[in-house]
């Protein structure tokens, strides 16, 4: 298993050094390539180095416990954004959750889940993790990060899917249309249609774009610009590709991988199933 180590945050080579380690994750976890239906599956991870005090047995790690099961099990009723903290002093942490804005309570509050066994998995002795599945995002850390901007990103696609080079830049200027229209949106995500009008006519593109709740609508916009131009040369040429930061995220394919409806976003549903949800956890 290859860990990024995210130790080095604030400084300018994290996005450099990011990029081929996500490249290895690719290869390692992907062999189909992003051709499949949208299911989810593990994108990346990022552990801090290991520290003795993250022990079993130990306040920090008691308290990361209950942080887990408190981020599963709120999520879905904050409408798949929840931040919280847990513990005193030299003990406390931080965590937060994203689910993917179109998919089900049901499957956001599954990939929390899955997300934290994965964190304890791959980063037991880590203060500070980042676990990012396709639907949902999961980080804690024993430092605040809340409303921070945070560099740290990966991008996911396949170096075949080349796309037509006249659609090159009609794809990327709709995907920089949906970076400035997605931070007006309750909830901060949005989806779009593109229906190409060049040489492809009456194909189509599908963009996707979403903010973590806690930074400003200001914020978002430039986060989202800030990845268009910081992996322009991997997705520019794309067909479909995805791109998974630590405050957003973006999703490009040719055809509609994102659902139409979503219990977590809207609706009356979500109380319903959230409490069966929690039943079933306790
Ligand atoms: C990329 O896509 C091609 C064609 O769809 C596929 O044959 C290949 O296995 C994919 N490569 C990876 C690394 O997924
Ligand atoms: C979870 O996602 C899968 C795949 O998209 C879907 O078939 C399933 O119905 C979803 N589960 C729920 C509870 O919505
Ligand atoms: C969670 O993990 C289980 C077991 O590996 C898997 O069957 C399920 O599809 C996963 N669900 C999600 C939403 O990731
Ligand atoms: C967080 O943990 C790291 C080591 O894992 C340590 O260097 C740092 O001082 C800790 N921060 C706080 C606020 O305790
Ligand atoms: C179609 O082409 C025209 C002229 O090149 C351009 O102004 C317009 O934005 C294009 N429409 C779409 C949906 O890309
Ligand atoms: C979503 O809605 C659009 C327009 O209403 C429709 O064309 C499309 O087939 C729907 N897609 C899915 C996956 O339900």
């Amino acid at each position: 298993m290859l860990f990024c180590d995210g130790r080095d945050n604030k400084e300018m080579h994290t996005l450099h050094f990011v990029v081929p380690c996500v490249i290895s994750f690719f290869l390692l976890l992907f062999p189909d390539g992003l051709s499949v239906a949208d299911t989810n599956m593990k994108a990346a991870s990022q552990c801090s180095e290991a520290d003795y005090s993250v022990s079993e047995g130990t306040a920090f790690q008691t308290n990361l416990r209950s942080l887990l099961d408190s981020l599963a099990s709120n999520v879905v009723q904050r409408h798949g954004f929840y931040q919280t903290i847990v513990g005193k002093k030299g003990n406390k942490v931080y965590g937060s959750v994203l689910c993917r804005g179109d998919i089900s309570a049901g499957n956001c509050s599954d990939c929390t889940l899955n997300s934290t066994r994965v964190a304890s998995n791959d980063c037991p002795m880590s203060k500070d993790v980042s676990i990012w599945f396709r639907w949902c995002y999961l980080r804690y850390s024993n430092e605040s990060f809340f409303g921070n901007m945070q560099p740290t990103a990966v991008a996911i696609t396949n170096e075949t899917d080349v796309d037509d080079p006249s659609m090159v830049s009609e794809g990327l200027s709709f995907m920089s249309g949906l970076a400035a229209v997605a931070p007006e949106k309750s909830f901060m995500f949005h989806t779009e249609v593109l229906n190409l009008n060049t040489s492809q006519s009456g194909k189509k593109r599908y963009g996707m774009a979403q903010c973590t709740r806690d930074i400003r609508k200001e914020d978002c916009k430039t986060c989202l610009d800030d990845q268009l131009v910081n992996f322009r040369t991997l997705i520019g040429n794309k067909r479909r590709w995805e791109i998974y930061g630590s405050n957003c995220f973006m999703w490009y394919n040719d055809y509609q991988f994102y659902s139409n409806v979503s219990s977590l976003l809207s609706g009356e549903s979500f109380h319903t199933c959230s409490y069966a949800i929690i039943d079933v956890i306790a």
